[in-house]
């Protein structure tokens, strides 16, 4: 991995990019994949546009964070549960001054999960749950995880932030991310763009209903293999 901006650098180590994106306390931070030609899925899944630099610093990045924020669709979609974290990336956290493992936090207004997932089962930190859509959790998710009813995504991120977890790292996806934008609640985008068509179709990076535009400041640019790792700061 080198970086092509700010200054010029090679063989960036995990060290360097852990600085290259240190993630600032109450900061709001969204990471994305997406085609050249701007589409967040091939074949349905944000697999087919990643690659061996992009698995690297997606999983820096949850290194980096209290809280990994996510919409129910994604989880559904990508199949999520909690993953794997060696000793290696405990003591990495411990180093950054996090808790030795990140909290998963699902937003959901159906609360149509799926309870064998390992986010539900034997997680080893618990699961919490932003339900924004008024419906009663049912026992086995209640007992599952930590269902915290909040009126919108303001109020969820506020409920996080509460409890300690306020470097927040939202995986998406697009309806989510655009519902945070319109919201104002996102400070920066880490977006890798994978040099790849995937053809029409697929979605994009937001979807939903329209929000006014907001502005980027670029921040960095990592190149590796062809991919462009973009740091944007979200303007105001
Ligand atoms: N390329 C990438 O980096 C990347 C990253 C993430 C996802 N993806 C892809 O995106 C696709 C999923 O997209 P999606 O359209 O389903 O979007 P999504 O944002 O992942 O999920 C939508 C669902 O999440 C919940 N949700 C989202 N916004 C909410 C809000 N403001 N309040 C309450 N609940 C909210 C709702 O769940 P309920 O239905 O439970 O109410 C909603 O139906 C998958 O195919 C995945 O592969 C790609």
């Amino acid at each position: 991995m080198r970086q092509l901006l700010p200054d010029p650098r090679e063989d960036l180590s995990d060290d360097d990019l852990l600085a290259a994106y240190a993630h600032g306390e109450g900061r709001l931070r969204v990471n994305f994949v997406s085609s050249a030609d701007g589409a967040v899925t091939l074949e349905e899944k944000s697999a087919g546009l990643s690659g061996p630099a992009d698995k690297r610093v997606f999983g820096l990045l949850r290194d980096l964070a209290d809280v990994v924020l996510v919409a129910a669709g994604t989880v559904r979609g990508e199949g999520y549960g909690y993953p794997e974290f060696g000793p290696r990336r405990r003591e990495r956290r411990r180093r950054l001054g996090l808790a030795e493992l990140p909290t998963f936090a699902i937003v959901s207004r159906s609360l149509e999960l799926d309870l064998s997932s390992s986010l539900f089962i034997d997680a080893p930190v618990r699961t919490v749950v932003l339900s924004t859509g008024g419906v009663e959790p049912g026992a086995e998710l209640g007992s599952a995880a930590d269902v915290l009813a909040v009126p919108d995504l303001a109020a969820g991120i506020g409920a996080l932030r509460g409890r300690g977890l306020t470097r927040i790292l939202c995986e998406g996806g697009p309806s989510l991310f655009a519902a945070l934008v319109a919201d104002g609640l996102v400070d920066e985008l880490a977006l890798t763009v994978s040099p790849l068509l995937a053809g029409p179709g697929p979605g994009r990076i937001v979807a939903g209903s329209p929000h006014p535009a907001a502005h980027l400041d670029l921040r960095h640019v990592l190149e590796e293999d062809g991919n462009l790792f973009l740091r944007y700061a979200v303007r105001g």
